[in-house]
């Protein structure tokens, strides 16, 4: 690829991480159901997907990040129209998506139909209620979308709340965004990170981290001091 396309596409990633950066700062709600209902009535697969290189090798890359080759229920967050939801469907026995657009969900639907596991639910996550526990939960590239610290750390805290204790959770996030999401993430004592990859691709780099839920008893534990013996 020539070097002022890379710069090009560089600097535009840049100027959408700054200004993700300072709406989440500033806790403005900017995308609503309707921004992302118009965006995908415009055409389909509007990040390119399915064609995309760079995204291929970041579901490459979640999907290696992974240190289980089966889970039983999966929750995938922002599922978009599916592309990565489909590859998730060898790997649980029962796998939901997740995406506030109804015509994204419908395209899911469509484009896995082959896979009597996965099922998609048109919902707002911060405003969505969940039955049960997910022993994986994926969020690729959609809480900046959320809002501010506050919103962040509701979406946070419920998804701690849904995950199994030992369950992971996947988070894929633009730098330097990823460093904020992480800092409101750290906040939940029940999350402790377990690995982190930086993809450093000029184009756009990014983050992926691997999180493991310990139950709240456990943390408090570890950070009491042992009880010293008569
Ligand atoms: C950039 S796409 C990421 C798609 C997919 N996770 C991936 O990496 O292939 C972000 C998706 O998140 C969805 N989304 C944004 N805000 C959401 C919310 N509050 N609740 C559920 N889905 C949301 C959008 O509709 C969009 O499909």
């Amino acid at each position: 690829m020539p070097r002022s396309r890379i710069l090009a596409a560089g600097l535009a990633h840049l100027a959408q991480g700054l200004y993700g950066l300072a709406c989440a700062l500033v806790g403005r709600r900017l995308y609503s159901r309707g921004y992302f209902e118009r965006l995908y009535r415009r055409g389909s697969d509007p990040w390119n997907y399915s064609t995309s290189d760079y995204e291929q090798r970041k579901y490459r890359l979640v999907l290696e990040i992974l240190p289980r080759a089966s889970y039983s229920r999966v929750l995938e967050l922002g599922s978009s129209e599916g592309v990565f939801t489909a590859m998730l469907g060898p790997l649980g026995t029962e796998v939901l998506g997740i995406d506030i657009s109804h015509l994204a969900c419908e395209r899911a639907r469509a484009r896995c139909a082959p896979f009597p596991n996965i099922r998609f639910r048109a919902a707002d996550i911060r405003e969505a209620e969940l039955e049960g526990r997910f022993d994986l939960i994926l969020c690729s590239e959609v809480l900046y979308y959320l809002g501010g610290r506050r919103v962040l750390a509701g979406v946070r805290d419920k998804l701690a709340d849904l995950l199994a204790d030992g369950g992971q959770l996947v988070l894929v996030n633009p730098l330097p965004l990823a460093w904020w999401v992480h800092k409101v993430f750290r906040a939940n004592r029940e999350l402790q990170l377990l690995h982190e990859h930086l993809e450093r691709d000029l184009r756009r780099p990014y983050a992926i981290t691997l999180w493991t839920k310990v139950p709240e008893q456990v943390t408090s534990a570890a950070s009491t001091p042992a009880a010293t013996a008569p």
